[in-house]
């Protein structure tokens, strides 16, 4: 543990712009030989080493020739029950939910099944790069409390709710309106701004909530500004049909939820794939993010997030990079960012690298309005910080003699690495997982 001063040395890459609005190369600073010094858990410079390291006379030194160290992958929306689930076959959205998802998630009513769980997820994320999260709880208080206090111990800023749900789901799995607010109200007051934790109302979404129960979410949220708000939407065709069912009156799907207030800056939607004209522009105009989740949008066969239409355009909307677990097949930021370029290729539009590694940090940051804080190595952030091998296997080490560009670099690696890349994740400025220590 370093108590005052350090410094991280090796290639360093930050985000001094996005990359979708100017060219994805001139809206990087890239360091050969770069150094991010850390006090008090933040990041106070960053720059070309020697220069850097100069102003810091007193700071020890962790160094990594030739290691790319950037901000920690954000995560902006997971399942932390649905770990088990990971890679169950054969089903799409509401059959997998049926079959999968609800029996799992039951068994987080238990407290210390819930907090094994909570534990085991949270050191994967950080053996995976992942140092910030979204994430779904289930519908008992205590899976919420499980998990805060995980990420209290570690120090991690993590965003979750308890599962809003009072119907058609199973009855272990139920809440009800009255106690589905006042559960999460006082889950706000006992969690929300502690340490680095954020509370997220988190009505699952349209179809297992009544009306009366999104508009007490959308209440709660009103009064409780400064949490976040996640739910899922658009993510499969029968899951849209049903909706429109349940909520005859709305004009869409984003109706039903904008008719209880449930849009806005801080508003996270998980998957948004087959939008409407109106449901784009109302996304816009509120100021609502979207999740993109593409290994699970590929798993559970949902359809083709359209990257292009929604990011790379003249008015784009908020968007993040997200696992989605267990939908989602795979913990890996770098297993997203590839499965991201493939549904984008599907579409005809290639994902620049550097676009895409934007979108798992600074872009993931912003759904959860912490791109101020995290998501980059910019002095004033916390010191949330991954250094990734770049030689990490045989193959990619062969690769990686090809290449001649930071571009270049950047997509070998979300094409070809996996856990094995992550050599070390600091979280506040403490390192939280070695690779090299973790496997002896
Ligand atoms: N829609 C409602 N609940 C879920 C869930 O747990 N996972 C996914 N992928 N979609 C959902
Ligand atoms: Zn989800």
């Amino acid at each position: 543990d370093h108590p005052k001063s350090f410094a991280i040395r090796g290639q360093t890459l930050a985000f001094r712009d996005d990359p979708f609005r100017v060219g994805p190369e001139s809206a990087v600073d890239h360091c050969e030989d770069g150094a991010v010094v850390i006090e008090g858990g933040r990041i106070v410079d960053v720059g070309p080493a020697t220069e850097t390291l100069a102003r810091h006379p007193g700071a020890a030194v962790d160094s990594y020739p030739d290691h790319l160290i950037m901000a920690g992958f954000v995560d902006s929306h997971a399942h932390y029950p649905q770990m088990e689930i990971i890679g169950s076959y054969g089903e799409q959205l509401l059959e997998w939910l049926e079959t999968y998802t609800f029996p799992a998630e039951t068994k987080y009513a238990d407290l210390q099944y819930a907090r094994a769980g909570a534990d085991a997820y949270l050191d994967q994320c950080l053996a995976y790069g992942i140092t910030s999260a979204s994430v779904f709880s289930a519908t008992y208080p205590s899976s919420v409390d499980a998990l805060f206090d995980a990420a209290l111990e570690r120090n991690m800023r993590i965003a979750t709710g308890k599962n809003l749900m009072d119907r058609n789901c199973p009855e272990a799995l139920r809440d009800d309106v009255r106690s589905g607010y006042d559960d999460s109200k006082a889950l706000i007051s006992k969690w929300h701004g502690r340490g680095r934790l954020t509370y997220a109302v988190t009505p699952r979404f349209a179809i297992t909530s009544t009306r009366e129960q999104l508009e007490a979410a959308g209440a709660l949220w009103r009064e409780h500004p400064t949490t976040l708000m996640q739910t899922h939407m658009s993510e499969n065709l029968a899951e849209i049909r049903w909706t429109a069912e349940l909520f005859p009156d709305a004009p869409d799907y984003l109706g039903a939820y904008e008719a209880f207030g449930l849009i806005g800056e801080g508003a996270n939607f998980g998957h948004c794939i087959h939008l409407t004209e109106r449901e784009i522009a109302r996304l816009k105009e509120s100021g609502s993010a979207i999740s993109h989740c593409p290994t699970s949008n590929a798993f559970i066969g949902s359809g083709l997030f359209d990257m292009k239409g929604l990011r790379d355009c003249a008015d784009p909307i908020r968007v993040g990079l997200a696992t989605d677990i267990g939908g989602g097949s795979s913990l890996s930021m770098f297993d997203t960012m590839k499965a991201a370029y493939e549904i984008a290729q599907l579409r005809g539009y290639s994902l620049h690298p550097l676009r895409a590694l934007w979108l798992a940090t600074m872009g993931s940051a912003g759904v959860l309005k912490m791109d101020d804080k995290i998501g980059n190595l910019a002095a004033g952030n916390e010191a949330d910080v991954v250094v990734l091998d770049l030689n990490s296997t045989p193959l990619i080490r062969r690769r990686m003699r090809e290449v001649e560009s930071l571009s270049e670099a950047v997509f070998v690696q979300m094409i070809l690495a996996d856990d094995r890349a992550v050599r070390a994740t600091y979280v506040a400025g403490r390192k939280l997982h070695d690779r090299d220590v973790a496997n002896g």
